[in-house]
């Protein structure tokens, strides 16, 4: 193999379109939200104008009520499925209708602190802070009406965790009658064994039909919403990204938002004690249709250590992988071996991500857990040597999986081997 820094680099340049880059091409060939603001991070190690390139095109698409959406159609392209005349978002460059994790503030943070030129970098990330801000805002307008500090997903597509296992109770109350015909694409494209069932494809549908005919209004559509799960993973991500803006919008001089994002992020803080299992030592999710948390021991309580949370969570949450770690060959699996519906290979199931190893080694790491840090940076490096730079990982293997030549999980590496 290459040197896996200059490996890593051709694979997001092969992927580049320019002013945005695809996670992969054939599977996913237009741009999507969080892997866009990963992707910049990677970038900022080799183009710094191109990283911040890709962050302003994601925001140029931005709607007039905040959300940013999960795909940008840039192009038109029938190897993808469900395409922009499923969403029929009327938008000009036609886009999904439902958002993703906020990944943004955190990156435009951390492209910050990485940039050598500092008055573009001041100039840029000046413009962005607005528009990230107003999406925050978004969020907990339209995604937390009761003001609870947490937000709910009500789409499993928004976590990004498409099957996860968390989903499985909240999502068996979503009807699958009246919808569309379809042809699927991804399993033309990965194996199917490997991906999401045709019974969650109809779900998952049927949820984007629902919105549909509500107009994508969103001060309709949490309410509508028979899926409203509150991901602690996902509100992980939110928070440290408003903790991010804020500090980074003190010290632009943009006090207003600095002080509304640090309220959101101590909110967000405590409200999560809420989802911490003892029995689990993670947090869990929430379904908020019944009020109860969902016992499924998930990846995303575990991501939950990229919000500022208390250190001795953290510890615990350490404790917690390191028991995984004992029975798998790569961390961190997506799904706990201890509960029967673990699967080695389905997505978001059980395989491991990069993208997801990163945001727990950030945490860890902020937290003093330096050591299970860099026992997942090692993990992470073992699997793109053996493996490539997969979409994802069997953790008792380390066989590819999904997609390949991805563009986040090369991103990531270049963080890993910074
Ligand atoms: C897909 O199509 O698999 C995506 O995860 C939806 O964003």
């Amino acid at each position: 193999m290459t040197d896996p820094r200059d490996h890593a680099i051709s694979v997001l340049k092969e992927n580049d379109r320019g002013t945005y880059t695809v996670p992969t091409k054939g599977l996913y060939p237009f741009q999507w939200n969080w892997d866009s603001c990963f992707t910049a991070i990677g970038q900022a190690h080799f183009d710094e104008d191109r990283a911040w390139t890709e962050m302003e095109t994601l925001f140029a698409h931005q709607w007039d009520d905040g959300m940013v959406p999960h795909i940008i159609f840039h192009v038109h392209d029938d190897g993808y499925f469900p395409g922009p005349d499923v969403w029929q978002t009327g938008r000009a460059v036609r886009t999904s209708g439902i958002t993703q994790p906020a990944v943004a503030g955190f990156a435009l943070k951390r492209l910050f602190a990485m940039s050598k030129d500092k008055a573009m970098a001041a100039r840029r990330a000046r413009a962005l802070l607005e528009p990230i801000h107003r999406w925050h805002q978004w969020f907990y307008t339209c995604r937390d009406p009761g003001a609870e500090g947490l937000v709910a997903i009500i789409h499993p597509w928004e976590a990004g965790r498409d099957n996860s296992i968390d989903w499985d109770e909240p999502f068996a109350r979503v009807p699958t009658d009246g919808i569309d015909p379809y042809v699927r694409r991804d399993t033309q494209h990965a194996d199917p064994a490997h991906r999401p069932t045709k019974e969650q494809y109809d779900r998952y549908l049927w949820l984007v039909q629902h919105f549909r005919a509500l107009g994508w209004d969103n001060n309709k559509l949490h309410d509508a919403s028979p899926f409203q799960v509150v991901d602690p993973g996902f509100n992980a991500i939110l928070i440290r990204g408003c903790a991010d803006l804020s500090e980074l919008a003190g010290e632009l001089g943009a006090h207003q938002i600095a002080a509304a994002n640090r309220d959101w992020a101590q909110k967000g803080v405590g409200a999560l004690e809420a989802l911490w299992s003892e029995k689990h030592g993670q947090y869990l999710c929430l379904d908020r249709t019944t009020g109860t948390l969902i016992d499924s021991a998930s990846i995303g309580g575990i991501m939950a250590v990229i919000a500022n949370i208390p250190a001795y969570r953290a510890a615990a949450i350490t404790r917690t992988i390191a028991s995984e770690a004992e029975r798998t060959r790569y961390v961190v699996p997506s799904h706990s071996l201890d509960d029967p519906r673990f699967d080695a290979k389905r997505y978001w199931r059980g395989p491991v991500w990069l993208v997801v190893n990163y945001l727990i080694a950030v945490g860890l790491k902020a937290a003093g857990e330096d050591a299970m840090a860099e026992k997942i940076v090692r993990s992470s490096l073992e699997l793109i040597e053996k493996s490539g730079f997969a979409e994802y990982y069997d953790p008792l293997d380390g066989e590819p999986l999904g997609g390949r030549t991805f563009t986040w999980t090369a991103a990531v590496v270049l963080e890993f081997l910074a």
